[in-house]
């Protein structure tokens, strides 16, 4: 059965890294759609963006490298019965004067903070916020990774591409593992998309990454939150454990 309007607007959704770019566009879409939004981010500018949607929306600043963070945050959804949607989107990717760092220039700090904010925020937002979904029988988690993910890329840091392989790993067990309970976790993994990670590239690398999609250009925020809200339907119920590419068909098996 296709969800229906109401369905939707029955759903609650926590959107981290909601301050700009795919996040922000994740969060605009979901709330037209009627559901309560929650948007996380550490830049405080995410009041701003909660506000400006109005009534459905919040927003708290949370530090997602953090784990004591992200348990005040869980703890005080599991105080309001938790979220249906848990869209896992906040990343990192470090660059130096908009060029990516050789493996043996990344510091242990640099490697551990990207896996943090890529890998590991994603596993404990999904370890606090499951067990209300179980309880409701219906639950969707959305992960974004990346291109760098699944392919080499000479446009993509070593602890970046690691993080989000990992991400994809992360993903594919969950999916399995929740199916049954009417929960299911799946990952987009985008091409170069016109945000504020992207722009802090060289120019040069972007001129690159729009030549080498089929597309001849970069993406834009909202086409991968159009995915995003595509995987909260009812209709996307039977789509669990996949990995979504969207690049402007970059590499086309
Ligand atoms: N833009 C691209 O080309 C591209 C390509 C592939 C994947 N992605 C992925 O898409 C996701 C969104 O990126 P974007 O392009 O919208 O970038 P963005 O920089 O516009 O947004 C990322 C948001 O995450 C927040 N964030 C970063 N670290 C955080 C932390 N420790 N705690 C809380 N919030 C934090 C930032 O403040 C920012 O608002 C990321 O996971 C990124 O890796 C982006």
């Amino acid at each position: 059965m296709p969800a229906t309007e109401a369905d939707m607007q029955q759903r609650s959704a926590l959107i981290t890294g909601a301050a700009s770019g795919i996040g922000q566009a994740a969060a605009l879409r979901l709330h037209a759609r009627g559901m309560q939004v929650l948007l996380v981010d550490r830049n405080e500018a995410v009041h701003q963006v909660a506000a400006a949607l109005g009534p459905r929306a919040r927003a708290r600043v949370a530090d997602l490298a953090d784990a004591a963070q992200i348990e005040a945050l869980c703890d005080a959804e599991l105080r309001t019965g938790g979220c249906d949607i848990l869209v896992n989107n906040a990343g990192i990717h470090p660059k130096r004067n908009g060029f990516i760092l050789a493996l043996e220039e990344i510091s242990l700090d640099e490697w551990e903070q990207v896996l943090r904010v890529n890998v590991t925020a994603a596993f404990l937002l999904s370890r606090s916020l499951l067990g209300p979904m179980k309880e409701r029988g219906w639950g969707r988690i959305i992960n974004i990774a990346s291109r760098a993910g699944r392919t080499w890329s000479d446009r993509a840091g070593t602890h970046y591409s690691t993080s989000k392989a990992a991400l994809i790993g992360l993903t594919r067990k969950l999916g399995g593992d929740y199916a049954r309970y009417g929960i299911t976790a799946n990952c987009i993994c985008p091409g170069q998309i016109d945000t504020a990670l992207a722009r802090s590239s060289d120019a040069s690398v972007l001129q690159h990454s729009a030549r080498s999609a089929a597309s001849g250009r970069i993406g834009t925020a909202d086409e991968v939150a159009s995915m995003i809200e595509y995987l909260c339907e009812d209709a996307a119920g039977f789509t669990t454990g996949a990995v979504l590419d969207v690049n402007g068909g970059a590499f086309i098996g």
